[in-house]
């Protein structure tokens, strides 16, 4: 598998642990908990997810600045 194949991997399975740990926070803010963590748990998917959509949103334009 290249590169840019399992960046959109990575990417995608991302997408879902996000979507778990959103889950996580709204169930921890309905029961009124404070619990940091189970923020922090949302954050870091979507830190990875920023870096690796924004190396696939550059794809096509690395794409075509090689090609002169
Ligand atoms: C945080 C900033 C994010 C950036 C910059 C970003 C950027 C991108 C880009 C450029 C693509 C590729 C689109 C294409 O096919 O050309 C993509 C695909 C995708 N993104 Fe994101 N994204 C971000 C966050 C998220 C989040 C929060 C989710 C969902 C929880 C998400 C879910 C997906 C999914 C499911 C795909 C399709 C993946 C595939 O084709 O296998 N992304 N994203």
């Amino acid at each position: 598998m290249n590169w840019n194949k399992w960046i959109r991997q990575v990417h995608r399975w991302l997408a879902l642990a996000f979507t778990v740990a959103i889950i996580a926070n709204v169930a921890a803010m309905v029961q009124e908990k404070q619990a940091a963590w189970v923020g922090l748990l949302a954050l870091l998917p979507l830190i990875l997810l920023l870096l690796t959509g924004l190396y696939m949103f550059m794809l096509p334009y690395a794409a075509k600045w090689r090609s002169g």
